[in-house]
């Protein structure tokens, strides 16, 4: 649970989270009308900020709205936030604003909501997680990080009912992503990651990952992932900003692998944590 007397900034303003209020025609509470980010922070330092920054200009192109801050004014509210905790989340929250009445169409001269907070981090289970397969039921927008998640809210919750921690999403016979994660399978020893294309959301951890591959002579392929490469795979990985690599161990019930995190997934995890640790240096 969030302690209630966090600081969090809303709207220019540093408050406790209980005291962090918006109207109830914010178009964020009434259409889900914004954009999100979640930065992780390693040493009390955020860990790719400014590619984070660049995909919350994209999002926020996407849905034709202006960036509100600055770099530095973000740099600032951050490190007002993170008040020197080591390692915890920063979340991020745009939508456009109140108008004075709910109407789909833009309101004229309305200010964004603009909402910030840094959470604790929860720790990886590194022993491998089990995951089912869904249909995607979601928008054909899927690059911009829309705050409307209700198609990802439903399928995470099905995985949760059924015992999983993750909804990997599959359309025309090709899986794309997980609920709330970036997709890597491991077939015939070549590492294959959908391309970066309106079905998924570009992740900045898919990006490390591809980044560490490449570096590395990993064999990778950034391409469509058949449903069925994904079932007989001998690994599939799940990453995300805050669960960063995770092995999957059993799909739909079904073994990956030997069921135990692969040999390729421990060693792309040591590369990853090596690189949180050059943040936590400040190399
Ligand atoms: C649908 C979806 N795909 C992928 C990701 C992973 O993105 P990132 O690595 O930037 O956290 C997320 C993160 O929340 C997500 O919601």
């Amino acid at each position: 649970m969030v302690n209630q007397d966090l600081i969090v900034y809303l709207n220019g303003e540093y408050l406790p989270l209980n005291q962090a209020k918006v109207s109830v025609l914010d178009r964020g509470f009434l259409f889900g009308d914004g954009v999100y980010e979640v930065i992780p922070v390693y040493g009390g330092k955020p860990f790719r900020l400014a590619e984070h920054l660049e995909r919350l200009s994209n999002s926020l192109a996407g849905i034709r709205m202006e960036q509100p801050l600055s770099t530095e004014a973000w740099g600032e509210m951050f490190s007002r936030l993170i008040q020197g905790v080591e390692d915890q989340q920063i979340y991020l929250q745009i939508t456009r604003g109140a108008g004075t009445k709910r109407d789909h169409a833009f309101p004229k001269g309305v200010a964004p909501t603009v909402f910030t907070m840094c959470t604790a981090i929860a720790p990886i289970p590194a022993s491998g997680v089990k995951a089912i397969t869904v249909p995607d039921i979601r928008w054909q927008w899927c690059h911009i990080k829309a705050i409307t998640l209700l198609a990802n809210v439903l399928q995470k919750q099905q995985a949760v009912e059924e015992g999983c921690v993750e909804a990997i999403m599959h359309r025309d016979g090709f899986a794309l992503e997980g609920a709330t994660s970036n997709l890597f399978v491991l077939v015939n020893g070549i590492l294959l990651t959908p391309p970066k294309d309106n079905d998924i959301l570009p992740g900045i951890t898919r990006d490390l990952v591809v980044e560490i591959a490449q570096a590395n002579g990993i064999v990778l392929e950034q391409r469509k992932v058949l449903l069925e490469e994904l079932r007989s795979a001998e690994e599939v990985w799940l990453t995300s900003s805050t669960r960063e690599v995770l092995p999957v161990i059993e799909l739909d019930g079904q073994q990956i692998g030997k069921g135990q995190p692969g040999p390729l997934w421990i060693r792309m995890n040591a590369l990853y944590q090596e690189r949180k640790e050059l943040l936590r240096k400040g190399l």
